[in-house]
């Protein structure tokens, strides 16, 4: 079965053709970037426009790509829940009509679901597992049950982690996207030289659940009172402490989890997933005897190829959408 898969709930306008939920035939992304760039964040009327103006040929590229045809689809798989609700009624609106015009079920995915599900397409964990979904919007430590059975066991309180990276990098005017500039930075900074405050573990109600409100704070308005040694202040040293401290605090209780729901096997999906010190601790997991996946890097970000790998298995259970289907700027997790 062919599935075209359509996600455009952020800056991302992305397309891809999946055949048979894994094979990934092809995975256009159309980055907006450059175009949010001089604003240093996503500017959500600029996004839905753009969105608008590129959809049809993302659509397209996508189904030559797959060296494919309109009439190869079976379905169409679209993101429309959570995200930026102009850009996402840009993605559903258009997947409503190119479905009833090649008569083939539409089917909305959610796109943290399937952030959680992009590791699945190339390596295929067994459920139950431990699920770190970590991006701009979300972080959530879950245990995955199946495809769409989910139990959250913590988030964060307030800042998304990719929040985090990506205002630490707009103050010190590192770059954009933050995240990807912090990652890079940090390769020739002293991890060391601020002594951020740590990943201290609630064994409270939430054990769990974490923050990045006070480490975004102490970055960015409390250098001096954390650094180490008279360490030099260079933007190299910042973006190493930080991100040492902020894949600390997920580490933390993503260690905790484990332990306590006893579950062997972890996975990780979202932007930050692609973050380098964050794969190498999740890998380092694996000497304790755990089974751990993340998707590749183009799977991790925003992209069509998961919404179309989940919506393959909605399909395959028998559930699709009509064309009441409209889309939501949030979900409970
Ligand atoms: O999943 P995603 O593309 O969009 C959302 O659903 O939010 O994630 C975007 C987030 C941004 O905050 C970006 O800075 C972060 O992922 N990100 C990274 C890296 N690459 C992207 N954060 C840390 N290290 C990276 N290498
Ligand atoms: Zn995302």
């Amino acid at each position: 079965m062919i599935v075209l898969g359509i996600e455009t709930s952020c800056d991302e306008c992305s397309a891809a053709v999946v055949k048979d939920g894994r094979e990934i035939l092809s995975n256009v992304i159309a980055t907006q970037i450059e175009l949010h760039k001089p604003y240093q964040g996503v500017v959500p009327e600029l996004a839905s426009r753009l969105h608008t103006e590129w959809i049809s040929q993302v659509v397209k590229a996508a189904i030559m790509q797959a060296g494919l045809t309109n009439k190869d689809l079976d379905a169409v798989a679209v993101t429309n829940r959570p995200g930026l609700l102009g850009s996402l009624l840009v993605g559903v609106n258009f997947a409503k009509g190119f479905a009833a015009s090649l008569n083939i079920p539409i089917l909305g995915v959610d796109h943290i679901r399937a952030h959680l599900y992009a590791s699945q397409i190339e390596n295929p964990l067994e459920y139950p597992y431990l699920g770190v979904l970590v991006s701009g919007g979300h972080t959530v430590i879950c245990k995955v049950n199946g495809y769409d059975d989910v139990d959250v066991l913590g988030t964060t309180i307030d800042d998304a982690i990719g929040e985090a990276f990506d205002k630490v990098a707009k103050f010190y005017d590192l770059g954009y996207p933050g995240g990807v500039v912090i990652d890079r930075l940090s390769k020739s900074g002293d991890p060391m030289a601020f002594l951020f405050p740590g990943p201290t573990l609630d064994r409270g109600e939430h054990p769990y659940d974490m923050s990045y409100s006070g480490l975004k704070t102490g970055v960015i308005n409390q250098l001096d009172k954390f650094r180490n040694n008279n360490a030099p202040a260079t933007k190299e040293n910042i973006a190493a402490s930080f991100q040492r401290a902020a894949v600390g605090i997920l580490m933390k209780r993503v260690k905790a989890a484990l332990k306590d729901t006893g579950l062997k096997r972890v996975s990780a999906g979202g932007g930050v997933a692609a973050n380098s010190l964050l794969r190498s601790e999740l890998k380092e997991l694996e000497k304790g005897g755990y089974t751990v996946t993340f998707p590749s890097l183009k799977l991790c970000t925003d992209n069509g190829a998961m919404i179309a790998g989940l919506g393959y298995r909605y399909l395959k259970d028998g559930w699709k959408d009509d064309d009441k289907l409209t889309a939501y700027s949030r979900v409970a997790a």
